[in-house]
């Protein structure tokens, strides 16, 4: 076991290296943004939600002086801060009914993690709305859905799989919680480097590689593209993150890029959902925490998979800063028109539709989307109707609810 990751009660707390503080950073803004968008109607009552982190760990690490909070700590924080956000100015009160379960194979780290719930004041919620498991992830998996399924007739789960390597977290558990619950979100942490430094020719016979994709042609592509280890790498890191999702049986699925100074490796983190509202809001973190992520490849429209671009262009990390924003609208602008005129049916495309369809291909937000959207309704390259079937005026801003459709003239020369 990894020292940084050892916790035992009453002993020293673990020493936190920069990609953990970061990972928890992105961690806990995108749960700040969740809150604040499943919320959006202010007559809702009652959120119901379930929060599993399946490798808790034992909650907290010396950052310094300072003391950083581990993911369980993270989720408790966030729902009561939202729990205090969410009902300021409210007529009618939004009760969040939160359930945490927290899971982790070593007894020491749940004892360790019992402590720092306690100090932290949470203590009086273990074993009501807070559940401490000592188990095995994956074995503990369908107790945890039947308890979703039975406690939350309707509602809401995110888990949060922050798994040492690449093999406790099996697809076969990724996909049950997607075909079994309602609105289910994943963060999964995935070490994606070690997984291929440790690829040898038979691996393509062994389940643990098979189950994420790798059969025979993948490892002589692996072989004969890590001779390049920065473009060879990306290749083969692309190919396996397209193989997660077709196999999850999420349609969204946001990976980004984490390197450990420690171990000179790539850490995925990947945020897989079924709702591109979701990866929207994700994608928004990540350019919020600009440098401390990178993305491989360009950010205007790209493929998850192999992308024959990328041998032709090589191109360079996507890194999250402003000037890669600059370069993502200038090439949106080129290349969205193709895509909407690839998406028409007779004529017209709802916005949502679009979103559906381009959503896994961008690091655009539908904010930047938008944006270019309107740009090209200036333009007169398409004519936007508002949700009501009535023309917009063109430099009004879009909605999801919108349509666009090509304009009269165009249509007209078209007959
Ligand atoms: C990377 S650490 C988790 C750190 C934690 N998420 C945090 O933010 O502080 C991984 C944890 O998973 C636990 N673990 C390892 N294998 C496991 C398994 N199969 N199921 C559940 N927990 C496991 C380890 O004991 C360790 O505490």
């Amino acid at each position: 076991m990894p020292e940084n990751f050892q916790w035992s009660p009453n002993k020293p707390l673990p020493k936190i290296e920069e990609h953990s503080i970061r990972k928890l950073d992105v961690l806990s803004k995108y749960l700040d943004v969740y809150f604040d968008t499943v919320v959006p109607n202010p007559r809702t009552e009652r959120l119901n939600i379930t929060l599993v982190d399946g490798f808790c760990g034992g909650g907290a690490y010396q950052k310094n002086d300072c003391i950083q909070q581990g993911s369980p700590l993270i989720l408790l924080r966030a729902v009561e801060d939202a729990r205090i956000r969410l009902n300021r100015n409210r007529e009618k009160p939004l009760e969040i009914n939160a359930r945490y379960i927290f899971v982790d194979s070593n007894d020491n780290h749940i004892a360790a993690l019992r402590e720092q719930i306690t100090d932290e004041g949470y203590g009086d919620q273990i074993g009501g709305s807070i559940s401490l498991r000592v188990a095995e992830f994956a074995e503990e998996l369908p107790r945890i859905l039947r308890e979703i399924r039975t406690n939350q007739r309707v509602g809401r789960s995110i888990f949060v799989l922050d798994q040492f390597g690449y093999s406790d977290v099996p697809m076969a558990s990724i996909k049950t919680i997607f075909s079994e619950l309602d609105r289910p979100e994943i963060i999964l942490t995935f070490a994606i480097d070690s997984f291929l430094n440790y690829l040898r020719e038979e691996s393509a016979a062994l389940e643990v590689y098979r189950q994420f994709g790798v059969n025979d042609a993948f490892i002589s592509d692996w072989n004969a593209n890590k001779s390049d280890e920065a473009f060879g790498r990306m290749v083969t890191q692309r190919l396996l993150m397209s193989n997660i999702q077709r196999d999850s049986g999420a349609e969204f699925f946001t990976p980004f890029m984490l390197w450990s100074r420690t171990d000179n490796r790539w850490m995925m983190l990947a945020h897989l959902s079924r709702h591109q509202a979701a990866r929207d809001k994700m994608l928004g973190v990540h350019w919020d925490t600009q440098n401390s992520f990178r993305h491989f490849g360009r950010g205007s429209l790209f493929s998850l998979g192999f992308d024959t671009r990328l041998i032709e262009s090589k191109d360079a990390l996507f890194s999250f800063a402003d000037q890669d924003r600059t370069r993502l609208e200038a090439e949106l602008l080129a290349e969205l028109p193709k895509e909407i005129h690839a998406c028409l049916n007779d004529d017209s495309v709802s916005i949502e539709a679009l979103l559906e369809k381009i959503g896994n291909r961008t690091a655009a937000t539908n904010h930047d989307l938008f944006g270019v959207i309107t740009e090209l309704a200036r333009a007169r390259e398409f004519e936007v109707l508002s949700g009501k079937g009535t023309l917009k005026r063109a430099g009004t801003r879009i909605q999801t609810s919108d349509r666009l459709i090509l304009p009269a003239q165009r249509t007209l020369f078209q007959l």
